[in-house]
């Protein structure tokens, strides 16, 4: 299978050539030109329903973050999902899409008064409480309903750059805070509802995510006993690892979700407390795996002895990952997939940086000019973060179903580059 089963539930090989949604990739980059990143909505639709079945009791909330995106929030809104934002620009995306403000969190560690004032106004579910000052400031905004988060001093395994629940993390509040917090919000007639945690992401392991559950309820039964307060919710944020690599071991979804669930329930009744709403906020793993970007191969050049380079039509403009967190992808050639590999390759980018890499070892046939590059599991935090390094405008996504494609981001043009300048 190799790559195949890294790529959306509807990628298909038809007459040699990979087919995402029913439709050829050839055709995509042929309408919609390349760099392109392709979402499959099946794939989509069925991330989204594999957290609704497994925890039909929580709310589910996509991490917009991973890939802040009108089309795809509104599909996940139509899915019972609601969003988690945590930006002016995230918070607005939601609303327009049409996610009900009773379905949205605001996050952010450093909130403006502006984003505390909309969120206010919008009436979204809830704030959730990031540092010690925001208490006053978010009700001095006229936010109502409010989550505090705490960091639990738990280093999960993933990359130091996306950690975020150890101790000395720039976000929530450790416990000494905390406690405070949720008791000064309460002073000031804020509807404190629960806590929040968030560990990290791209976990590949459920224990520190299981631990984080536990320590919570310990957390929530010294909430009871010093502040006679215990947290109705309990978000638990996103955090759950896919796969990008052939040798990857990404726990499901639905393992992932209902572990997570059983362990609030024990934990909660080990101490006493009622059983609180779970909220989860997954973003990599909704959208992770049903985003595919297509390139076009321009210069092959052979370096040294062992090192060929297959350059395309992007890099790290539109895929920052590999220079950020060391991150590997793993890709094919869409107009050839179903030739066998001949050699392996370093698939780089056009840009001015010799870390421009996107794939170190691919093994793939002999590439040649005007091939179509293909490189899976690239939904979340690739396009989110692009930027525009060398003067290149950003690239298009489309969602692909039932044979049809559909833009979803147009293409950014150099008239949107030179607009900025004065
Ligand atoms: C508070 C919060 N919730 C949810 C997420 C989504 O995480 P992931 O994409 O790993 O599921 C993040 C991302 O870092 C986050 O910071």
């Amino acid at each position: 299978m190799g790559v195949l089963e890294l790529l959306p539930d509807s990628a298909a090989i038809e007459d040699g050539e990979l087919a995402l949604g029913g439709v050829r990739a050839t055709a995509l980059a042929d309408e919609l030109g390349t760099p392109l990143v392709v979402y499959c909505e099946q794939t989509l639709r069925a991330r989204a329903r594999a957290y609704r079945e497994a925890a039909p009791a929580a709310t589910v909330l996509y991490g917009s973050k991973a890939f802040p995106n009108l089309a795809l929030l509104a599909l996940f809104a139509e899915e019972g999902l609601g969003a988690d934002v945590s930006t002016l620009g995230e918070l607005e995306l939601a609303l327009r899409a049409g996610v009900p403000g009773e379905r949205i969190v605001v996050h952010g560690n450093n909130k403006s008064d502006e984003e505390l004032r909309r969120a206010a106004e919008a009436d979204v579910w809830l704030v959730v409480l990031d540092a010690e000052d925001e208490v006053e400031r978010a009700a001095a905004a006229g936010v109502r309903r409010v989550l505090v988060r705490v960091t639990p001093g738990i280093d999960p395994d993933t990359h130091d750059a996306i950690k975020t629940g150890h101790r000395g993390s720039k976000f929530g509040l450790p416990p000494e805070q905390a406690l405070p917090a949720v008791a000064r919000a309460r002073e000031l007639g804020l509807d404190v509802q629960g806590l929040h945690v968030h560990l990290g992401s791209q976990l590949l392991d459920v224990s520190p995510a299981r631990f984080s559950v536990d320590w919570l309820a310990g957390f929530a039964a010294e909430c009871r006993s010093e502040l006679d307060w215990t947290p109705a919710v309990v978000d638990v944020g996103g955090g759950l690892g896919i796969r990008y690599t052939e040798t990857d071991a990404a726990p499901s979804i639905d393992g992932f979700a209902r572990t997570i669930v059983d362990r609030v329930e024990r934990a909660w009744t080990l101490q006493g407390l009622p059983a609180p709403k779970v909220v989860f906020e997954p973003g990599r793993s909704l959208v992770g795996e049903a985003g595919v970007t297509l390139y076009r191969v321009g210069v092959v050049k052979r370096s040294s002895d062992t090192t060929t380079y297959v350059a395309v039509d992007g890099g790290m403009s539109d895929n920052p990952r590999p220079q950020l967190y060391e991150a590997r992808f793993s890709c094919l050639l869409a107009n050839r997939a179903g030739e066998a590999a001949s050699g392996t390759y370093t698939v780089c980018g056009k840009h001015c940086e010799s870390g421009d890499v996107l794939v170190e070892r691919a093994r793939l046939p002999e590439p040649v000019r005007g091939d179509l590059l293909a490189v899976a599991a690239t939904g979340a935090y690739t396009l989110a973060m692009a930027s525009n390094y060398n003067a290149v405008p950003r690239p298009a996504a489309a969602l692909v179903g039932d044979g049809a494609a559909r833009l979803i981001r147009r293409r950014e043009t150099l008239d949107d580059l030179l607009a900025l300048e004065t």
